[in-house]
């Protein structure tokens, strides 16, 4: 539906923001090159009264450059005065508007001018403000359920949308709140431009509309400033005293001044990253549009976003949801979350969620998308592997050592492993996608790590690690992945990597790893990886508690492994998938996760997310999890990263030798 829309038109006709609140966040200087998403393009036109020296905006649906572009090209017009501009785009006067089109519409590019002819007069002479699919919104759907409920739109306009009116019928909301909650989210959501992946269960409650609802009407100054919902309610913005400031005539100089700062891009976000020079930008909104894509489409665009950001760049950003813990990628951000701040200030209200961030110095990984050469394996080869594996609980012989048990189940399977995983262990790029920001001299342990696979993940960065231990008690696995580490990487790279053959819980596992990394083991590791392997280890509580005593002071602990179908685990299909995996040595359960994220990483020192996820294997769905645990820090306006809870004790060290030398 909603690209029914884009195809035909344009979905916004004011922005959905309050851009109030953005230049509070912002604070726009004359140095920025600002970044945002077009939308109906009236907030960049907003930012542009602050006089920043750029402002590039891109847009994927044509229809809102063209919008965009029409006003922009009006500004640009020498003579259009305030007058026009304000019956243009505050009173919607066709003849004023076609006055300055027909001065103006030669500048248009080639596409703008052919759409606009079709409809500019159709445009101004309805009423901008019933146009786009939120126009078409205003014009019918609104009215009539407004009319439904039982308000009396003219004695409130008449009253000059007070506050008063709603509170002495304040049915009207709970009645308001009962039909949104049937009609918004099929009906009016993609009018709205709401997909459906951005609908929560929150959307099909009442009391959900009521809140928002209640916090929109009963604000005593919505009569006066709230310009967003009167722009809708009268069809246009009636006079001066409640209007965008683009359209107040205080700023209509600075306005056109700063018209000519504007370079558009009909592309998505990611394109222009990639086509701008390297550290074009300062500051970037970026609405909502992470809400509609997945994780790796979100990992992509942030590595073009570092790209052609200045490090410490500000990044704004909107969304239908309170945290941003469902996408993996997010946790190499330190995000502040400023919707407790904002949230209330802001007029509009669609966005439950505002966060905020620094780009950091450090890159973010880079997942390589190619295969490594040892995924790739035979046929032949994959189908033995395969029926090795199946077989296995009835060819094993009885081993009672678990290093045993390990090397009896994947000897034989060693060669095609990587091949075969491949399609199982499906949230390793996930993952990875969690792994932190790599500093240059970072360290990495990857527990029960088999044939380090996930080092081929980061092929190209393999280069910043000082070292990468990947520690299995399975021989086997460790040597077909010394051999395709050899086959991948460069001999620099390969001498990086050190393959330690040993239990994790082995009582001098800490020995063992301080005698490969010297004294890197007291400076500890920046990432811990288990991916598949903690569900194989028997103590794998005593594996989590010693990983966490592992972590450096910025360090994080990830884990991807087999979930639970239901929050619990408890359902039938539960137990048949864990009585399925528990052949091969997998325990499944939900005590993994909640372990995680409820004991081994309690407390405020901590910062905890969980991503649960199913992805089918051979048409069956199989649930897996990704957890990363990272200790807090903090990424500063100039993009380098702190800890967030300062080393008490380097600071006694540091008054120590302070006192010394007093001394
Ligand atoms: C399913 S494999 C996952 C391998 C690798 N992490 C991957 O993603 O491909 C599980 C790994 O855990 C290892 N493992 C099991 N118990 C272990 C233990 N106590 N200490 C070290 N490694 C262990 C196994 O040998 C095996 O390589």
């Amino acid at each position: 539906m909603i690209d029914t829309i884009c195809n035909r038109t344009y979905i916004y006709n004011i922005c959905w923001e309050d851009p109030a609140v953005d230049h509070q966040i912002l604070k726009i200087t004359p140095d920025d090159v600002i970044f945002r998403i077009c939308s109906a393009g009236d907030i960049v036109l907003d930012y542009a009264i602050e006089g920043p020296s750029k402002i590039v905006i891109c847009d994927m649906n044509q229809h809102q450059l063209w919008l965009f572009e029409l006003k922009i090209r009006m500004l640009r017009d020498q003579n259009l005065t305030y007058e026009e501009w304000w019956s243009i785009w505050g009173s919607s006067d066709v003849s004023v508007a076609m006055k300055v089109w027909n001065r103006m519409r030669h500048t248009m590019s080639a596409g703008g001018r052919k759409w606009w002819d079709g409809r500019i007069d159709r445009v101004f002479r309805q009423g901008f403000g019933t146009t786009g699919s939120t126009g078409f919104c205003a014009k019918f759907l609104i009215p009539f359920l407004m009319y439904s409920v039982g308000f009396n739109l003219k004695e409130w306009a008449e009253k000059g949308f007070s506050h008063d009116y709603i509170q002495g019928n304040y049915h009207l909301i709970e009645r308001s709140a009962w039909w949104m909650r049937r009609l918004f989210p099929r009906i009016i959501a993609p009018f709205a431009g709401v997909p459906p992946n951005q609908i929560g269960p929150e959307f099909y409650t009442v009391e959900f509309y009521e809140t928002i609802l209640k916090e929109i009407f009963m604000d005593p100054e919505f009569g006066s400033s709230n310009y967003f919902y009167r722009f809708y309610l009268d069809k246009g913005y009636k006079d001066q005293s409640c209007c965008p400031r683009t359209l107040m005539e205080e700023h209509f100089d600075a306005l056109r001044e700063n018209a000519g700062c504007f370079e558009w891009h009909h592309s998505t976000v990611q394109e222009v990253m990639e086509r701008v020079k390297p550290h074009s930008f300062t500051k970037l909104v970026l609405l909502d549009h992470m809400d509609w894509m997945p994780n790796s489409m979100v990992h992509d665009e942030w590595i073009a976003l570092q790209r052609a950001t200045v490090p410490g760049a500000k990044i704004l950003w909107r969304s239908a949801f309170t945290h941003m813990g469902d996408k993996p990628f997010f946790n190499n951000l330190d995000i502040d979350d400023l919707s407790p701040q904002w949230y209330s200030k802001d007029r509009v209200k669609m966005y439950p969620g505002t966060f905020l961030s620094y780009m950091p110095r450090d890159p973010f990984p880079f997942l390589d998308p190619e295969p490594s050469p040892c995924q790739v394996a035979s046929f032949a080869t994959k189908i033995n592997t395969t029926t090795k594996m199946i077989l296995h609980p009835l060819t094993a012989g009885r081993v009672s050592a678990h290093g045993d048990k390990m090397s009896s189940f994947y000897a034989t399977q060693a060669k095609g492993y990587d091949a075969v995983r491949e399609n199982m262990l499906v949230s390793r790029p996930e993952m990875m996608s969690a792994f932190g920001p790599i500093r240059q001299g970072h360290t990495w342990l990857d527990i029960g790590g088999g044939t380090g696979r996930n080092l081929h993940y980061l092929r190209a960065q393999l280069n910043h690690f000082n070292t990468i231990i990947v520690l299995d008690i399975c021989p086997e696995l460790l040597e077909i992945g010394q051999d395709s580490a050899r086959k991948s990487f460069t001999p620099e790279q390969c001498g990086r990597i050190r393959w330690v053959c040993l239990d994790v819980n082995d009582p001098n596992v800490k020995k063992e790893l301080a005698k490969i990394s010297g004294n890197g083991i007291e400076r500890g590791f920046d990432t811990i990886t288990f991916s598949y392997s903690l569900s194989m280890i028997p103590e794998w509580e005593k594996a989590l508690y010693s990983a966490k005593s592992l972590m450096s002071e910025e360090g994080r602990v990830l884990v991807a492994d087999f979930d639970t179908y239901t929050e619990r685990g408890n359902s039938l299909k539960d137990w048949m998938i864990r009585t399925w995996y528990r052949q091969d040595g997998v325990r499944i359960e939900a005590k993994s996760r909640e372990m995680i994220l409820s004991e081994v990483f309690a407390g405020d020192n901590y910062t905890n997310t969980v991503v649960r996820m199913q992805k089918k294997l051979a048409g069956v769905r199989i649930p897996h999890y990704v957890t990363c645990c990272r200790k807090g820090t903090i990424t500063m306006p100039n993009g380098f990263r702190r800890p967030s809870v300062p080393d008490l004790s380097k600071f006694a060290a540091l008054a120590v030798e302070e006192e010394k030398k007093q001394d």
